[in-house]
């Protein structure tokens, strides 16, 4: 699985994890076991991301339209959550791994907040790796609450409207200077963004497959890199 041989590597990769539920459904499981076989593949996929020369990884665990779904799916999600919290921090601390989470807090249960509150103020001086959880998350919703804070400074003078500028904005989201994905991923062969990462997907690269999320692994990891590798990025430039 080395990327030795890549033109270019990925250094921040994102991927929009789905299809646990027709993953469940086709075998005739309850959605929850897909999601719970999905937490086996972040696990695995998070392990590998260093030997790929991922630096940061950012999942899409739980968007801002995810709590349309039944009542048992989502606080069986909240549930997921919080077990891989509890018993992923101490390894994924050791790993030298810094966790983020990006999205609203609003209406998340209080106990995962306080618990992604001190896994990011435990894991901030890590450097190994950046595991970017997106809980609650919806890029229109970022993008607004970034809009009402920067109205908020141009409402006490604190800024001119004038100098509002895209690096500003930026600045603004829940990401601060994390930077743009170079790649995202979704998968289940569905071929939508879904409210992911509007603003900073501008000039990402974009891979669907068909594997539904529980049964994506490193190996399909690798081989979407080894793709990425191969392509040309000219951010709106000329070819040549
Ligand atoms: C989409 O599949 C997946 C989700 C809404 C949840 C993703 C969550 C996990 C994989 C759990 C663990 C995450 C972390 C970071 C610990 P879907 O239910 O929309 O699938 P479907 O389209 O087949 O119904």
């Amino acid at each position: 699985m080395s990327q030795d041989n890549q033109s270019q590597q990925a250094r921040h990769v994102a991927i929009i994890m789905d299809g646990n539920g027709r993953w469940a459904q086709a075998r005739g499981l309850p959605r929850l076991a897909g999601h719970r076989q999905g937490v086996e593949a972040v696990r695995k996929v998070v392990e590998a991301c260093p030997d790929l020369g991922i630096e940061q990884l950012t999942l899409f665990a739980f968007s801002t339209e995810n709590w349309k779904r039944s009542t048992e799916e989502v606080s069986g999600l909240m549930g997921l959550f919080r077990r891989y919290m509890a018993r992923e921090a101490e390894r994924l601390l050791r790993e030298d791994v810094r966790l983020r989470f990006v999205g609203s807090r609003d209406r998340l249960p209080a106990d995962i907040v306080s618990m992604m509150d001190s896994m990011e103020e435990r894991s901030a001086d890590k450097s190994g790796f950046t595991l970017n959880v997106a809980l609650n998350y919806g890029g229109r919703d970022e993008i607004a609450r970034a809009t009402r804070a920067i109205a908020r400074k141009v409402a006490t003078g604190e800024i001119d409207a004038d100098s509002i500028s895209e690096d500003m904005i930026s600045g603004h989201l829940d990401w601060g200077g994390i930077g743009d994905p170079c790649l995202i991923i979704r998968t289940s062969g569905e071929y939508r963004i879904s409210n992911f990462l509007l603003w900073q997907g501008a000039y990402s690269e974009y891979e669907f497959v068909d594997t539904q999320w529980p049964d994506f692994t490193p190996e399909i990891l690798s081989g979407i890199l080894d793709r990425f590798g191969s392509r040309e990025r000219r951010f709106g430039a000329a070819v040549g």
